[in-house]
């Protein structure tokens, strides 16, 4: 079977790196044969790591799209709040479409774009990476087999390490709600369409707490100015206890000029923090661009308002209680929960970069008697616990009527969406929220 011809509309972290690393991998599955970016370096290395045509090379979307179609799919990895325009258009145009999450940033337009791709009977597809994990399919498995017997209640936890929360929530794309969404979507839309996914079912009610608690003025540091560095021969004064100090966190404080400052803290960033910085290879050109990059300022005043905690109480049709908790204070990144059953309850912690287990303590013995423990060794291939790969492989036989039980449809992550915007409205409004009625009004 030929390669599977793919238009990038975005080629930013996602679109260059999560899913451009998948054409690189396996070439003769998906061949990346143009793009549209208007950041010219970014354009110039997609194109280079893929041979992309001079002709096929564009500065945005628009453009792009106003081309008579140009490959079988495309891949919609633009911001949160440039999602609709492009999709509609590429499914008009006649691609199937593999879009990031969220969808779209209104409960009325997740709902446009659903109703599109069903009514133009095109593949659109929602980027829910962690469906696509080992980890995943095997608590989905665990526990449609009833080896828990029947579900009693749930406890799903997303700890977001305080590295990530400073450097995507507060400092980053995703920390102002009007120029992006709110964190309950951007961040846990993947969560809660897991919950609907191995529940098989809808919500019914749900209530919501949550508040920004931490990365605010007050809490500056006693004379910090808003960037870290200061001027080159004065960073600020609390460069050596604060957590958060950019030089330090983006790997280019031996760079500065007046010596580095001397700390008990020692952080390497990942990947996805270097690539959104854009700063290059070296300390020297990364101290030089967080002197004007948005993640060189001051956690404590960057404007951000989005929660840096937040809890959902919810009830699914058959009775079941969830609750469910994101904060981003963790020690590490990572996803805990608990599923208890008639018959056995279900320990699980899903992480990136640590070994991933699931444990089944199955009633009837002494509590604590573990009678499975599996584990899920973390993939060195992709990102997102191999659920980047993982999704773009299942994409593409969808694309080629190759269903499987982990592939989801819009329609699917409409309901997650339409969660997340019903527990905003509820932690907004200080009211519960009837998710049956809350639907039918959009
Ligand atoms: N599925 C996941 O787990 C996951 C993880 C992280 C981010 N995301 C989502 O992926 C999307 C992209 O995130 P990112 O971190 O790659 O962002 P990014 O900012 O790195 O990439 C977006 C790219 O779009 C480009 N762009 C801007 N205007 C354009 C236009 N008119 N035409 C074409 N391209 C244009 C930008 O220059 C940029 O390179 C977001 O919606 C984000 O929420 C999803």
């Amino acid at each position: 079977m030929s390669a599977i011809t793919a238009l990038v509309l975005g080629a930013g972290n996602r679109g260059a790196n999560a899913y451009g690393s998948y054409g690189m991998a396996h070439p003769n599955e998906l061949d990346i044969v143009a793009v549209a970016e208007p950041d010219a370096p970014r354009r110039a290395r997609i194109s280079t790591a893929h041979d992309i045509a001079p002709d096929l090379q564009f500065e945005s979307w628009e453009a792009a799209l106003a081309r008579p179609q140009l490959a079988q799919v495309a891949f919609i990895t633009t911001q949160d709040n440039m999602h609709v325009g492009p999709t509609i258009a590429a499914l008009q145009a006649g691609y199937d479409v593999l879009l990031e999450k969220p969808m779209a940033t209104s409960p009325a337009d997740c709902a446009l774009l659903v109703e599109t791709a069903e009514r133009l009977g095109r593949t659109l597809q929602i980027c829910h990476v962690l469906r696509y994990t080992n980890f995943f399919s095997t608590l989905y498995d665990i526990i449609r087999s009833g080896r828990l017997g029947d579900i009693i209640s749930i406890d799903h936890r997303e700890n977001v390490a305080w590295y990530h929360m400073a450097h995507s929530f507060v400092r980053g794309n995703w920390g102002i709600e009007a120029d992006s969404n709110p964190m309950i979507l951007a961040k846990c839309c993947h969560d809660l369409d897991i919950l609907l996914w191995i529940m098989g079912q809808s919500v019914t009610k749900l209530t919501s707490y949550g508040s920004l608690y931490h990365f605010r003025p007050q809490f500056a540091p006693a004379n910090a100015p808003l960037r870290c560095q200061g001027d080159d021969a004065q960073v600020c004064p609390a460069a050596a206890t604060c957590i958060h100090y950019a030089p330090r966190i983006y790997n280019a404080e031996s760079a500065n000029p007046a010596g580095p400052v001397p700390s008990e803290y020692s952080f390497s960033p990942g990947d996805f923090m270097l690539n959104a910085l854009d700063g290059g290879n070296t300390p020297q050109s990364r101290w030089e661009k967080l002197k004007t990059s948005r993640y060189g300022r001051c956690v404590y005043r960057c404007g951000n308002d989005v929660v840096d905690r937040q809890v959902i109480a919810m009830e699914f049709e058959n009775g079941v209680p969830c609750t469910f908790t994101m904060h981003g204070h963790s020690d590490r990144e990572n996803r805990t929960m608990r599923w208890d059953g008639t018959k056995a309850t279900l320990y699980a912690e899903f992480g990136y970069d640590q070994a991933q287990h699931i444990r089944i303590c199955e009633h009837g013995g002494m509590y604590h008697d573990v009678k499975e423990e599996i584990i899920v060794p973390p993939p060195a291939s992709s990102g997102h616990g191999g659920g980047d790969h993982g999704l773009v492989r299942d994409f593409l036989a969808a694309v080629q009527g190759r269903p499987s039980h982990r592939q989801t449809t819009a329609r699917a992550s409409l309901e997650s969406h339409l969660l997340a915007f019903a527990a905003e409205t509820s932690r907004k409004s200080g009211h519960s929220v009837d998710f049956v009625q809350y639907k039918k009004q959009i």
